[in-house]
């Protein structure tokens, strides 16, 4: 075979004249009788080679037979292109190479699908991946990747960070989605789970002094998935023993703006900002609003205190809260069909309606529920909301979570509709003091909404038992244009005080003792004040790279369904194996 001398991308007039070897693909060929021209591509670019028939007719009948994706070596000169010739979209548009010799290295059979068409379907193009791999941006995702992580290990190493990795095979941990189990064969009956975090290792690691430690770790969630979240998935995972949460917000910080200046030229202000989690759900109606244009939600219930409306009066005495946005400019003016679509989002989050005002020309309120507010109210409406001529108004009535919520989604369709949000801006934020727990009606119980390891603020402890929702945590989440780019907090490590904690979360002592005894027993040995946080690197390099998905950004992804197209898995396996592993398949009558 014969060795490249240039990647596919190098060569400039600099090199006319100079006899070089490329390899790689066969983009495209065409056969123009007098000439014939490939297009040889590589994982750097495309360099066009031309073999001239009369001059080289051996060659030139062996190019002849080449068809797209063989891979092959080509030898020849460099000839600058005629002014005419040049393609200035191509970084050697300006020359191309006289084929000399060529070797066809491996044929290949027609593609598939065509490799260029951005309507491929995604599970021919997942079911190809290594296909996809070649010519769409997969490739350059890849690199970007790969940056990223170097970056952030050059970082985390100057900071006297250790890269540790910890098993995968594990025990199940509590950060909130399904486990992965694996059957064991030696001890039939018994499951390893796979890891959801490396949590309770990495805290065990600052047990045995390890003091600052980091991975970029693989972690596997059994749960729903949507754009920006896969089965199996990496963190940039990392703790620190002796510091308080200032510490790891600022080490994640430096982090964070050193990456994204590496790959995007873009500075990060820093200390970047921090919000209540209190403040982001009532301004904004989620714990990661998009930052990126403001359009604040308003609290309208001292307006209504003494309204007339019954759907509003029955709201407020029920302890529920009005919430209201104003919609401006371009999404002020959007259709009823436009608003009624804005409705059945509000209705996803379980708010009854949306109930919307016009703002006529003459400062009137106009729309199905105005005739139903006093003087006093519609002027105390415009004033909170500054609203004039144009204008549109939204509200949601409704109890607290699912105003919030339903009144945060339609903030974010109204600013899509609005045209509010610039995608070159990359706007984080810290979401600090989440509350500790959340009420789950479905088991009747608190849970951590963290992971039960997290430590209450200091004012906490006294409300464990009175006042569990009044607690809130040492937890923060770092969002990045409107998305959860990570999460962590200030751990508890002393085994008493997680005892109370486990207490409050409705585990029992004995239970406690099983699903975590090592983690209790660790802790009663000499644990260190300590804490960490994850990053999603995948959403992280979606984010950066503006990808739609995170598929987008890992190598061999699962499909929206869990499915592996590529290998096909998870598949049967033979009988032998289940029985080795003590497994009979009762139910096997669900889809593949
Ligand atoms: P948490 O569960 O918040 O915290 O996860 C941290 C970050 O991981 C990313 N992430 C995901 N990315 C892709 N697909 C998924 N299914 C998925 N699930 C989570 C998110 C998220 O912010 N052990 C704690 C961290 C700690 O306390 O230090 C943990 O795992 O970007």
């Amino acid at each position: 075979m014969f060795k490249r001398t240039h990647h596919c991308n190098e060569l400039t007039t600099a090199n006319v004249g100079q006899t070089v070897t490329l390899c790689g693909w066969v983009n495209a060929s065409r056969n123009l009788g007098g000439l014939i021209f490939i297009d040889l591509r590589d994982r750097e670019g495309i360099t066009q080679i031309n073999i001239d028939p009369a001059a080289r007719p051996e060659l030139a009948a062996k190019a002849a037979t080449l068809h797209e994706e063989y891979v092959i070596s080509v030898t020849g000169i460099v000839r600058a292109r005629p002014e005419n010739m040049v393609n200035a979209k191509r970084a050697t548009g300006t020359i191309e190479v006289e084929g000399t010799d060529l070797e066809i290295l491996n044929a290949a059979k027609p593609m598939p699908y065509n490799l260029e068409d951005p309507t491929a379907s995604e599970d021919i193009k997942l079911k190809y991946r290594y296909l996809d791999m070649r010519r769409c941006g997969l490739l350059a995702n890849l690199r970007y990747r790969h940056k990223m992580t170097k970056v952030i290990r050059d970082v985390l190493d100057e900071n006297g960070f250790i890269e540790v990795d910890t098993p995968i095979l594990t025990k199940s941990t509590p950060e909130g989605a399904r486990d992965y189990l694996v059957p064991s064969r030696i001890k039939p009956g018994l499951f390893f789970a796979l890891p959801q975090s490396p949590q309770q290792y990495k805290q065990l690691l600052m047990v045995g002094g390890v003091e600052r430690y980091f991975q970029i770790a693989r972690c596997f969630r059994d749960e729903d998935l949507r754009a920006d979240r896969q089965p199996e998935f990496t963190q940039v995972d990392l703790e620190m023993s002796f510091v308080d949460q200032d510490d790891i917000i600022a080490v994640s910080e430096q982090m964070i703006a050193r990456t994204v200046e590496a790959v995007t030229g873009k500075k990060v202000q820093l200390p970047i900002e921090r919000m209540t989690w209190d403040t982001a759900m009532n301004k904004y109606g989620s714990d990661k609003p998009d930052l990126r244009f403001d359009m604040a939600i308003h609290d309208m219930g001292a307006i209504f205190q003494n309204t007339a409306f019954q759907a509003f009066q029955k709201v407020l005495a029920d302890g529920g809260v009005i919430r209201a946005i104003n919609a401006k400019g371009q999404a002020a003016s959007s259709s009823r069909k436009v608003i009624d679509g804005w409705t059945e989002e509000a209705k996803l989050f379980g708010a009854h309606g949306l109930l919307w005002l016009k703002v006529d020309p003459d400062g009137k309120l106009s729309g199905s529920a105005a005739k139903f507010f006093n003087e006093d109210e519609t002027a105390a409406m415009k004033a909170e909301l500054a609203a004039e001529p144009g204008d549109l108004l939204l509200m949601v009535a409704d109890k607290w979570s699912v105003a919030c919520a339903a009144m945060g989604r339609v903030r974010l369709c109204v600013a899509d509709k609005a045209g509010l949000i610039d995608p070159s801006v990359l706007r984080f934020e810290w979401i600090v003091d989440f509350p500790m727990f959340e009420w789950s009606e479905e088991d009747n119980k608190w849970n951590a909404v963290h992971h039960p390891f997290t430590a209450p603020n200091d004012e906490g402890w006294a409300l464990l038992e009175s006042d569990p929702g009044k607690v809130y945590a040492k937890a923060y989440d770092i969002i990045l244009n409107g998305c959860e780019l990570g999460g962590g907090s200030i751990r508890i490590h002393q085994p008493e005080r997680q005892a109370q904690i486990f207490k409050a979360l409705g585990i029992s002592d004995e239970q406690a003792r099983l699903r975590f005894g090592h983690l209790l027993d660790a802790f009663s040995f000499g644990a260190p004040p300590h804490g960490g946080i994850a990053l999603g690197l995948d959403r992280f390099v979606m984010l950066l790279c503006s990808a739609k998905s995170i598929r987008e950004v890992i190598a061999f992804p699962k499909t929206a369904k869990s499915f592996d197209l590529l290998m096909d898995a998870p598949d049967t396996v033979d009988k032998k194996q289940l029985d080795e592993l003590h497994i009979a398949i009762v139910n096997d009558t669900e889809d593949k």
